[in-house]
């Protein structure tokens, strides 16, 4: 059995705005297990960025966790002061943001922001920490280290960019990085640079990942394991294989339908109908009925339970078992 990491249980993240309520997180749990890659996948606005900053307690105001418990290591992180979490993030956790541009300081060079993190957790003097920032970009595959170190930010390319990111994120050897989106704004070609670094790195390094990502081409290629977010609320939870072979709820259907390599085979590109919900008043019952084929007329009454349907597969759809989803891989 491998040991677990990270366990979320009925995580709820609300944010309390002149609007109403917005209940981005509402009730989310998922696992990760030791040295293995998660992907978290849902459309935009489906709660993984509010997952992944709760995990920190890193969730901007107005947002704030109203329930559940966050296991890392065993110990619940909603229960740590404030100086504990310090600690913990960064040297434990690492986070790598959608936006490289968000975690890079223009202000300072690349060496000077690095040598930060590695002093901050790390007992180094100055010279040995720059050691260890050139040999982390190096890690990353940046070349010319040696020079590259003195730039700043703006000099750097998109791709540079968030490979510096990695390589900050990485500087205090995390055992769990939380990776959002980290090649949404890049190219094709860099983009598979990045994530084959990314995979590199963490079979190398030994870690955990959580890949978020509204991509389920780069969850096939990355992950072990999968889950499914829709509307602040998990629909489906498998390894990889069966998320894509084997799906039993709809919105995983439709996401799959939705990826365009997989629909050029079918010589149609599905889009999924409908919009993500308001999250102040979300639909009744099961969050996706008013998009979803399958629906009847309990699926507004009942909210649908995460059921382990068969060993490892976890899904929540009142008819799972009676609509024999075929999976669009296999046609
Ligand atoms: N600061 C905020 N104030 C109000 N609502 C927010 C805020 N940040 C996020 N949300 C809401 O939380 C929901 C989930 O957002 P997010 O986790 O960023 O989605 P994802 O990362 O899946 O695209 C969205 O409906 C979003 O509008
Ligand atoms: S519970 Fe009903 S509406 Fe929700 S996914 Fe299942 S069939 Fe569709
Ligand atoms: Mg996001």
């Amino acid at each position: 059995m491998s040991k677990e990491l990270l366990k979320i249980e009925n995580l709820k993240t609300y944010f309390d705005t002149w609007a109403g309520v917005v209940k981005a997180v509402d009730g989310i749990s998922l696992e990760v297990e030791e040295g293995e890659t998660l992907g978290l996948v849902g459309e935009s606005g489906s709660g993984k960025t509010v997952t992944a900053l709760s995990v920190l307690r890193i969730v901007p105001r107005p947002g704030k966790i109203v329930d559940g418990r966050i296991l890392y290591r065993g110990e619940n992180l909603l229960e740590k002061k404030e100086n504990e979490m310090q600690k913990i993030r960064g040297k434990e956790i690492a986070y790598i943001f959608q936006d490289p541009a968000t975690s890079l300081n223009p202000v300072f060079s690349i060496a000077s922001q690095l040598i930060e993190v590695i002093r901050r957790h790390q007992n180094v003097g100055k010279q040995e920490a720059i050691e260890k920032a050139i040999e982390l970009l190096r890690l990353v595959e940046i070349p010319d280290p040696k020079i590259r170190i003195r730039d700043y930010p703006h000099q750097l390319s998109g791709g540079m960019k968030q490979r510096m990111a990695v390589a900050r994120a990485l500087s205090c050897q995390p055992s769990l990085l939380l990776a959002d989106e980290p090649t949404t704004n890049l190219d094709v070609t860099i983009q598979a640079q990045i994530l084959g670094l990314m995979k590199n790195l963490k079979k190398k390094l030994g870690m955990s990942m959580v890949l978020i990502t509204h991509d389920m081409g780069i969850v096939a290629d990355m992950a072990d394991r999968i889950t499914v977010l829709y509307a602040g609320r998990v629909c489906e939870s498998a390894s990889t294989i069966t998320i894509f072979y084997s799906p039993m709820h709809p919105y995983t259907e439709a996401l799959l339908t939705a990826v365009p390599h997989l629909a050029i085979k079918r010589e149609k590109l599905a889009v999924i109908p409908g919009t993500i919900p308001n999250l102040i008043e979300p639909p009744s019952g099961c969050r996706f009925h008013p998009r979803c084929k399958y629906a009847r007329a309990t699926c507004s009454e009942i909210v649908p339970p995460l059921e382990e349907i068969e060993p490892e597969h976890y899904v929540a759809c009142l008819r799972a078992k009676e609509i024999a989803i075929r999976s669009p891989l296999e046609s």
